[in-house]
């Protein structure tokens, strides 16, 4: 069921209240740009590399057991992000950032995400937490020295760094720690935040599936805009169900609109 006006205004009038936004956004954001979201692995449409379960191959135990397996699905993602390109959903919340940001304050704005494909960036947002880590980055198992995806070769597989180590991209896999740097700005924003938005996550994985729980507890507003309900459906204020690509920019001209004074109506 899509969101009616009167849900997409509450949402609108709550940004434009709030001093500090905090967005957490998963997999569904990405998915009208055309990639899998983790737990939809067969909405991937590719033949050969989809077949694989990313929980089974997003592990520390996959890469020590078949590393070429584990680079080649990881190149074959990292293709698969390069060919799409970010959709409304991104671009409304880049544009999300600049308005606050410019408008408010220069943290007035964060926007932490568990995906690695880089959309964010691309749509043009600026402070993006990567809480999972990146794609784009891939690191020495020996030495620990980090290369830009674009300057390595993928002639044969497993790849190797100068120094003879394996290269294994820079996310974080299952049992892993999370960047230690992402997750202190996620939690500093977390507790000065009086909006938070959960957006197109399933909210299974921690520590992201208890942010919404954090900043609630802090005393800020809480929303969800997702397309099957979560665990978190339940505990928001405000629960837009469907798709963020549509959903967004419809909330976010509510919101221009009603900062700039105008009446919000019916878009
Ligand atoms: P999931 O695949 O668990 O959940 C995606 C969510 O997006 C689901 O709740 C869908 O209903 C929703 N969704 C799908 N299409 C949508 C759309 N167009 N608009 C809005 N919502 C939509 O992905 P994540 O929650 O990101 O971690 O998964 C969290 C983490 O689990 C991932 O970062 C990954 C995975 O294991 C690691 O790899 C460590």
């Amino acid at each position: 069921m899509a969101p009616g006006p009167e849900q997409l205004d509450r949402l609108a009038a709550c940004i434009v209240e709030a001093r500090n936004v905090v967005v957490l956004t998963g997999a569904g954001v990405s998915a009208e740009s055309g990639l899998a979201t983790f737990r939809d692995p067969s909405e991937a449409g590719d033949a050969l590399w989809s077949r694989y379960d990313p929980m089974e191959l997003a592990t520390i135990g996959a890469f020590e057991r078949d590393p070429e397996l584990v680079t080649r699905w990881y190149h074959w993602r990292f293709t698969k992000c390069a060919d799409v390109d970010p959709n409304p959903g991104h671009d409304a919340l880049a544009r999300l950032e600049r308005w606050l940001t410019e408008s408010k304050s220069p943290e007035a704005f964060t926007l932490i995400t568990q995906n690695i494909d880089g959309l964010h960036q691309r749509a043009g947002s600026v402070r993006v937490v990567e809480l999972h880590g990146t794609i784009h980055t891939w690191r020495c198992t020996e030495t620990g020295k980090e290369t830009p995806l674009r300057d390595l070769s993928f002639g044969s597989f497993p790849v190797r760094s100068g120094d003879g180590g394996l290269m294994r991209p820079c996310v974080v896999w299952f049992g892993e720690a999370l960047p230690e740097a992402a997750l202190a700005i996620a939690g500093a924003a977390l507790e000065r935040c009086d909006l938070f938005m959960s957006i197109g996550t399933s909210a299974t994985v921690q520590p992201a599936a208890s942010f919404l729980r954090i900043a609630k507890h802090n005393g800020a507003r809480t929303a969800e805009i997702n397309r099957d309900s979560t665990p978190n459906t339940a505990e928001v204020d405000i629960a837009l169900p469907g798709a963020s690509g549509e959903i967004l920019p419809l909330v976010l001209a509510r919101a221009e609109r009603l900062a700039g004074g105008d009446p919000i109506g019916d878009t």
